[in-house]
């Protein structure tokens, strides 16, 4: 399967075609996802939540963030994988956000970046882009700023909310972007800006009148338990499994079932007659 360009993302939108994407965070869930034809992984800062056990996003950090991403590209080396810039490796200045936008790409071999925020970022999207960046936006809720969101709350629930949303996404648009990830809005409000917008506009929780869905992987395999919002729909239930596998395996352990002898590495022949005679040579020197 060849990766993925911007190109194809655009082509697909022509052409009416939804984008499935899915978060991973290591090699081997990229390269199942791979596997399954997904088109594009998203590395987000959900790492924080998802692997680190943490209760947001805001505590991670570039290099975690580098970290996982690396991960990924080498389990997904044909898929298009979008670098999530974590917490303010964007915001403090236009210079540090392109840097930082930049190690994505050198560091971590990512296909593009995605940052939070409308029209507040929309200097760090123009630079980023014009450093010949593939750049993803983001609105909508944007968990790093939950606190001012009060939570991770649903966006655009009022027309004056609807309002404030639809001017993000045109101003993401206007900076530069190459594509708009909308998350936690009214699909009412969705469809507007999937109207108004040329550039592929993805939505996670928020509904149909998109070009394209994405999950957060723990999510939808069922191994995140802290919370899920209302629209995980979960494909699996991995959590249970797991544990499942665990508890049979500490019973085995305890039970002396495993390891069994199918588990171990048989002597050569012939060798077990001489361990003998090792272990009596051993026995003689006391
Ligand atoms: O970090 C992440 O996984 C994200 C999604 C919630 C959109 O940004």
């Amino acid at each position: 399967m060849r990766k993925k360009t911007i190109y194809d993302l655009y082509q697909m939108k022509e052409r009416g075609e939804k984008a499935a994407w899915i978060t991973a965070y290591d090699a081997p869930t990229a390269a199942y996802a791979e596997a399954a034809g997904m088109d594009m992984l998203l590395v987000g800062d959900s790492l924080g939540m998802c692997v680190c056990g943490l209760s947001g996003t805001v505590p991670v950090t570039m290099e975690q963030c580098l970290h996982h991403t690396r991960a990924v590209r080498t389990g997904a080396p044909n898929t298009f994988v979008i670098g999530d810039m974590p917490f303010l490796s964007y915001q403090v200045s236009v210079e540090e956000a392109v840097l930082n936008a930049g190690r994505f790409l050198k560091e971590a071999g990512a296909d593009a970046i995605k940052l939070e925020g409308g029209k507040r970022v929309v200097r760090q999207i123009r630079a980023i882009a014009d450093a010949g960046i593939v750049v993803f936006g983001h609105i909508g809720l944007t968990p790093q700023s939950s606190g001012q969101l009060g939570g991770f709350k649903a966006q655009g629930r009022t027309v004056e909310a609807a309002r404030l949303v639809i001017e993000d996404a045109l101003a993401v648009q206007e900076a530069g972007a190459h594509a708009l990830l909308v998350e936690a809005v009214s699909p009412e409000v969705t469809a507007i800006i999937h109207r108004r917008l040329r550039i592929p506009v993805y939505g996670i929780g928020a509904g149909p009148h998109t070009d394209g869905q994405l999950l957060i992987v723990s999510d939808l395999l069922g191994v995140f338990e802290a919370f899920t919002p209302r629209f995980v729909k979960k494909y699996a239930n991995l959590g249970e499994e797991m544990k499942r596998a665990f508890i049979a395996y500490r019973d085995e352990v305890k039970s002396g079932v495993f390891p069994g002898p199918e588990h171990v590495y048989p002597m050569l022949e012939g060798e077990v007659e001489r361990l003998g005679a090792l272990e009596q040579e051993l026995d003689s020197q006391g």
